[in-house]
């Protein structure tokens, strides 16, 4: 038997008969052996858009990354659709003033998030999957993710009954795919039940089905000009828990979702990799802003090499079995991709 164990015999003197290195020579060799490619398709972007913005705002926190006016939102739909991304995730940034305690921008179909999903649809039609998320944290004053209760506790079921008030609005705003971001316990099947009743049978759900409470979220904060106050840890999953995303994956498929996801992405890729072992519907990874930040950062003090190290991180969620990834990156990726291949 060769491989393994069988090298160093007494013929060769010790050396190896069995050499890996050989696959490893030249680049054209590389590309030959490679397990997994990427591709633009595989990238679907998240972006931000602020009520009243003129120009793109910059989020400082994520360098590259603003929060677009209109304007800038069209145009760099068109650039993503021309660099052959696959999708959009749209968080809309309401006016401070307009937020209150039950999200009301995220249902009014005036709400920035809808009249941008309406003007990105004019622009690219049916170019780009157009997603909205549909959560209320951009849109509450108290910025959690549902209603609260008397007590100030987030109510789960008062929740679900304004998510399913936003997905029908989203959906008429023209998005083709709603993501339910905030863990309140049967969102799919109460999004999936108001979209049927309303006609949008053809709206698919990505359920955010292993979401967990994380620091990595920090920059997305200042994107959305988030207020929380306290935490998530109620509703989003506590990191020492992986066999609990089974639970919810388990749910979430039963609940009718269409893709299923894992965020934040590198600190949770076994999640991923155990999600993607068990599922035939797509999976998905968020590499979320905290991500982006980290390698951004080390980069602009010349600690990395910013393009590999991107790189990798996309390649480690396609190896653990990624279909789709959110990244911030994606078009600026997807150009890099069409370059060298
Ligand atoms: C909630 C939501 C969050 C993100 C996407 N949707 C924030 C949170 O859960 O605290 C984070 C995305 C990122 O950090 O890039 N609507």
């Amino acid at each position: 038997m060769s491989g393994a164990g069988a090298e160093s015999s007494a013929e060769s003197g010790g050396f190896p008969d069995v050499r890996p290195r050989r696959l490893r020579t030249t680049p054209a060799m590389r590309r030959m052996v490679a397990e997994h490619r990427l591709h633009p398709a595989d990238l679907i972007l998240p972006a931000f858009v602020r009520e009243g913005a003129d120009r793109p705002v910059p989020v400082s926190s994520m360098p590259g990354v603003v929060q677009h006016s209109l304007d800038s939102l069209r145009a760099a739909a068109v650039d993503a659709a021309e660099a052959g991304v696959s999708g959009l995730m749209l968080f809309g940034v309401p006016d401070e003033a307009k937020k209150d305690a039950v999200g009301t921008p995220g249902t009014d179909p005036d709400g920035i998030l809808q009249v941008a999903l309406r003007a990105v649809r004019a622009e690219v039609g049916d170019a780009l999957v157009l997603m909205a998320d549909t959560c209320l944290d951009e849109v509450t004053d108290h910025g959690h993710c549902g209603v609260l209760d008397a007590d100030g506790r987030v109510d789960n079921d008062a929740t679900l009954v304004r998510y399913a008030e936003m997905a029908v609005v989203q959906a008429e705003a023209g998005a083709h795919m709603l993501g339910p971001s905030g863990m309140m316990d049967g969102q799919i099947r109460a999004i999936r039940r108001a979209l049927d009743a309303a006609g949008h049978q053809d709206v698919g759900l990505l359920a955010y089905t292993a979401k967990y409470t994380s620091a990595f979220y920090g920059p997305f904060r200042e994107a959305v000009n988030s207020s929380l106050r306290g935490d998530r840890r109620t509703y989003q999953q506590d990191p020492p828990n992986a066999r609990e995303a089974l639970r919810e994956l388990a749910l979430d498929l039963a609940e009718g979702a269409d893709l299923v996801m894992v965020k934040p992405g590198l600190p949770y890729l076994d999640v991923l990799r155990q999600i993607a072992d068990r599922v035939t519907v797509p999976v998905a990874a968020y590499q979320i802003s905290g991500e982006y930040a980290m390698v951004e950062a080390a980069a602009e003090r010349g600690w990395l090499d910013r393009e590999r190290a991107i790189e990798e991180t996309l390649m480690a969620f396609k190896r653990a079995g990624a279909d789709l990834t959110l990244t911030y990156w994606a078009t600026e990726f997807a150009r890099w991709l069409r370059a060298h291949s």
